[in-house]
């Protein structure tokens, strides 16, 4: 794995943990996130011998945005040799008030967020045949959920887009990687009103990340119990999987 990392969604959850835990194991690192007030708080937390750490705010669903930021990264810190393009949000869904803007939101930041952010070092990893892109997708991309139409909608695609990619680069020197989450305690899933089997904690999580990007996995799952268990339910038939889903969550 190589040394500077530029790490998007670093100002909260799981990418201010693995901002922290990455900067413990040396790397350099520049975040980027909508709030420059917390970015700068974790700059402050993070610099430490041999590392640079440093903010550059902006907002991943900013296609110009984010072509500005590599390039103030790469002038600023150097070549950027890993991407972990992490921001994401989730708004969940109720079919009674059906909003096409929830779904555009959530594509706008989900996964064009990222594509972003690919567009923005891709040329530059492709000319020297070397880097790492890694999305942080979820598991809840596998198959529908209820109440998460938009989201797991926008991860899906994510996910699809991130097995291609691989396959595109594959006689590169690029390495893909998606991570796919379970549940992770954050301020993202603080909102959810539900018990959330297997919540893991962010340090762990982002712990789990950067061991599985360190080895360039084609995808990095935690906490594993939940994974494969929803890996699983991917290969079940249809009439199957919804009985089985549909007896685990009552109607709202
Ligand atoms: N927590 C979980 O259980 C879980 C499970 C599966 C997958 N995930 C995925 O993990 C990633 C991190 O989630 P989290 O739980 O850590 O959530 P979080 O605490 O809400 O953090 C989300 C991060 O994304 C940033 N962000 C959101 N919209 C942005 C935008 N338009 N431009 C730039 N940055 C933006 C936020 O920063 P600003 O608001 O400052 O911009 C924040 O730093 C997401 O992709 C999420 O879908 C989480």
């Amino acid at each position: 794995m190589e040394r500077l990392i530029w790490l998007t969604g670093a100002s909260s959850g799981i990418g201010e943990a693995f901002a922290r835990v990455a900067a413990q194991e040396g790397y350099s690192l520049a975040l980027t996130a909508r709030n420059a007030e917390s970015l700068h708080r974790l700059v402050e937390a993070c610099q430490g011998e041999g590392r640079v750490v440093a903010s550059f705010p902006g907002d991943v669903t900013d296609r110009g945005e984010m072509a500005r930021v590599a390039e103030a990264i790469r002038s600023q810190l150097g070549e950027i040799s890993l991407l972990v393009a992490n921001a994401g949000t989730h708004i969940p869904t109720d079919v009674r008030r059906f909003d096409v803007m929830q779904y555009e939101t959530l594509m706008r930041v989900n996964y064009f967020g990222v594509l972003n952010c690919i567009e923005a070092v891709l040329p530059r990893m492709l000319e020297q045949n070397r880097g790492h892109l890694v999305a942080v997708s979820s598991v809840a991309g596998y198959r529908g959920l209820p109440r998460a139409a938009a989201y797991g909608a926008s991860k899906a695609a994510l996910t699809h887009f991130m097995e291609s990619l691989r396959l595109d680069l594959d006689r590169t020197g690029i390495v893909v990687t998606v991570v796919s989450p379970g549940f992770v305690r954050t301020p993202l899933t603080d909102k959810n009103d539900f018990t959330m089997p297997f919540l893991m904690e962010a340090d762990d999580a982002a712990r789990a990340m950067l061991q599985g990007i360190a080895q360039k996995q084609m995808e990095v799952h935690f906490p594993k119990r939940f994974t494969y268990l929803l890996k699983l339910l991917r290969v079940l038939p249809y009439p199957l999987y919804h009985r089985l889903i549909a007896s685990k969550v009552s109607p709202s």
